[in-house]
């Protein structure tokens, strides 16, 4: 794993935007792998102001998100579509039907994890996925388990992710309790990985993903056995104690 330490999540942003910048003007029809949740905010801004400025073209570039709430719909301000479109889809010049995220309407699990999947397959696998991580250490929304997911399932939420996102909820009651995920298997074809971290809150889970052993009840441990992941993240949550 290759660490790169921001002073803050502005940095942390900036340096993020910077590497997807090169990949998109190296390869103007990149993959990218997206992902939502308060950490890559900062990314997203800084890709829309390159835009702005200029340095950016995303008319030929291609997207899949990690993950969507099963129930909400595309209007629904909680929705993962709602998140994209409003951080940066609406702001760049991007095709909509070139962004893809699992359809959190469709009820039948089996049905949106077939056709989820077909649509990675058709699209193929993302240059670059962005990677947030959660306080028990899930990926997408792949939460602790005994085994690791292979491919789009339908997830049931854990009590602590369920407490974490209820502050984007009115009450806990709206939060949904399941999610339609990439697997990790999906995740790991990706050609690189950046893992996004920031927040003295993620201190101790981003040592543990770093060093800790493999296991897929620390689901982003798996990252260490991936030929090129880079660890993006601020002084806060990486603190003295991590090597670079
Ligand atoms: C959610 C998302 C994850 C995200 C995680 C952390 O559960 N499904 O993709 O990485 O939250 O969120 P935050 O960045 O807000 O800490």
């Amino acid at each position: 794993m290759k660490i790169i330490r921001g002073k803050d999540e502005r940095e942390v942003g900036r340096i993020v935007a910077g590497i997807i910048a090169d990949e998109i003007n190296a390869k103007p029809d990149a993959v990218l792998g997206l992902a939502t949740g308060s950490t890559p905010i900062c990314t997203y801004e800084e890709l829309v102001r390159k835009y702005k400025r200029g340095e950016i073209d995303f008319s030929k570039v291609c997207t899949v998100n990690l993950d969507e709430y099963k129930g909400l719909s595309p209007e629904n301000n909680q929705s993962y579509r709602f998140f994209m479109n409003n951080q940066l889809f609406d702001h760049i010049n991007i095709k909509k039907e070139n962004t893809h995220l699992p359809d959190g309407l469709e009820e039948d699990g089996e049905k949106a994890c077939i056709k989820y999947e077909a649509c990675l397959r058709q699209v193929g696998a993302p240059d670059i996925q962005l990677l947030g991580l959660g306080l028990n250490g899930h990926i997408g929304f792949n939460e602790p388990s005994n085994v690791f997911s292979k491919t789009t399932h339908c997830v049931d939420l854990t009590e602590s992710t369920i407490e974490a996102n209820s502050r984007f909820f009115a009450t806990m009651d709206d939060v949904p309790k399941q999610a339609y995920t990439m697997g990790i298997g999906s995740i790991m074809k990706a050609r690189t990985i950046i893992l996004i971290v920031t927040g003295a809150k993620k201190r101790d889970i981003l040592h543990e993903v770093i060093n800790g052993d493999v296991r897929p009840e620390v689901p982003a441990t798996i990252l260490q056995m991936h030929a090129d992941v880079i660890v993006v993240a601020d002084e806060a949550a990486l603190g003295d104690e991590i090597e670079i």
